[in-house]
């Protein structure tokens, strides 16, 4: 079987390496020379562990391709995926350009069947479309070719894309014709094993599904961060309730940890985009709306326990550990590191930012506003506190010893409750934390 992947990103790389993975001839396809260069000598533009080796391995075996001709890698394809970029326009909704620019284009190359799934988070509707612009070329060049469309999104998590691939809880697929879904049922065989299943439906909902799980999953840490601001107010303390609640199954302890806001290339996006959609209906998504007020507040939480502890911030030096929106990636987009570096700096203070691995991501977004450290205990140099945004394992178990040799103050402001009050006090740190109390 060969099938062909448009865009080579994040969700289109996973998706065709994986598919490889399981002995499908697997054409990668992206207009950028210089990344396809780069992909045929397995140096991969992203970080997500294990991708590399895996690139490699597949590319050696030679069922793994790379190219800038989409037209190349449709010969003989019997799917092809489009997971190119859908960046959110200036009103919040997705830009389909380049989804329909490839659309057009395959209907410019296709001779023979194919089925055309739709991988990019697109909104509901969007596969109608890329049927209308294949549909459109092939009457242009007067041909009558039969083909389907499909809707496949991705569930990925960055830093375990490739797990989350292979033994996905759920695989959500649109379809229309039982050719399609024969052919989708083949493709995704080698990933039911454990029992999981594969959830054929219509088209609109699988588009829907996209955004209502990202939505819903937002939501959940929208409202815990929430509730654990009252927390702090009433004397409570959020990680018990958080323990008091997840254990009822109906509620489930996953993806309800408080913390400094929700980041990364997604939610962000995805609840922008599903409200946008709403309202291009004439609906108001209320809940939604509040989940996005309330990230935006969540983010500046620390600013205001710093502030509060340090009235007068000018001059003061601030160690910061972790800059990533989240561990094991190096992604930047929407981190609340930024939000926080840049308040802290506007008010005359100095950052000193460690991060494993987003170093280099953190200058494009932070430039020189801010200094970079060598190692977690080269920024606490001299600072007045530390700031602990991402949940890096690293961070979890520091060595106090060295830190109370480094620092001026032994405060810590921790954004993901991943320290112990009653440890912290031990130690003799002040402590500030979300939804516990202090
Ligand atoms: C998210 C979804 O989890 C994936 O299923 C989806 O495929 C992906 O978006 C996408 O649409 O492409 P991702 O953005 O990689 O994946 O990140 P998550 O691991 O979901 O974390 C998102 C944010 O929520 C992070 O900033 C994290 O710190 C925050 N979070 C997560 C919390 O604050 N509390 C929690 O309990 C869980």
């Amino acid at each position: 079987m060969k099938i062909s992947i448009v865009g080579t990103g994040y969700v289109g790389l996973v998706t065709g390496t994986c598919f490889a993975d399981t002995g499908i001839n697997v054409t990668c396809v992206d207009i950028d020379e210089k990344k396809i260069k780069n992909l045929e000598n397995g140096i991969i533009p992203i970080y997500e562990p294990g991708l590399d080796q895996m690139v490699l391995k597949n590319v050696e075996k030679e069922r793994l391709h790379f190219t800038t001709s989409l037209k190349e890698s449709m010969e003989h394809a019997e799917a092809i995926f489009i997971a190119v970029g859908t960046p959110p326009g200036e009103d919040g909704s997705a830009d389909l350009s380049h989804v329909l620019e490839v659309a057009r284009q395959i209907g410019r190359h296709m001779n023979h069947y194919v089925v055309v799934v739709t991988k990019s988070t697109v909104p509901i509707g969007t596969a109608k479309k890329v049927k209308a612009a294949i549909q459109d070329e092939l009457e242009k060049r007067g041909a009558e070719l039969e083909f389907d469309v499909a809707s496949n999104p991705e569930f990925l998590k960055e830093g375990n894309a490739i797990e989350d691939f292979l033994k996905p809880d759920r695989i959500v697929i649109g379809t229309e014709s039982e050719k399609a879904e024969k052919l989708m049922n083949r493709l995704y065989k080698p990933f039911v094993l454990n029992g999981h299943p594969i959830l054929f439906m219509d088209i609109p909902s699988a588009e829907m599904t996209k955004y209502a799980a990202n939505a819903m999953l937002a939501t959940k840490i929208s409202f815990m961060n929430d509730i654990a601001n009252l927390c702090e107010i009433v004397g409570a303390d959020v990680t018990n309730v958080r323990r008091g609640i997840g254990s009822d199954t109906r509620i489930g302890n996953k993806f309800i940890y408080a913390g400094a806001g929700y980041g990364g290339s997604c939610f962000p996006k995805d609840v922008k985009a599903i409200i946008k959609t709403a309202q291009l209906n004439n609906y108001n998504l209320r809940i939604l709306e509040a989940v996005e007020n309330v990230n935006d507040d969540q983010k500046k939480v620390l600013i205001k326990k710093i502030k509060q502890h340090f009235p007068d911030i000018k001059g003061k030096t601030f160690a910061m550990w972790g800059l990533s929106f989240k561990p094991h990636t190096d992604d930047m987009r929407e981190a609340p590191s930024v939000v926080i570096a840049n308040a802290l700096t506007e008010l005359g203070a100095k950052v000193k930012a460690y991060d494993p691995v987003a170093m280099e991501e953190a200058k494009h977004e932070l430039g020189d506003s801010i200094e970079y450290g060598k190692d977690q205990y080269d920024v606490l140099i001299e600072a007045d506190a530390l700031i602990l945004i991402t949940e890096w394992p690293e961070f979890r178990v520091p060595n106090y010893k060295v830190m109370d040799k480094l620092m001026n103050n032994k405060v810590v402001f921790d954004g993901r409750n991943i320290y112990e009050p009653e440890e912290m006090k031990e130690f003799g740190y002040t402590y500030y934390s979300i939804g516990r109390p202090s």
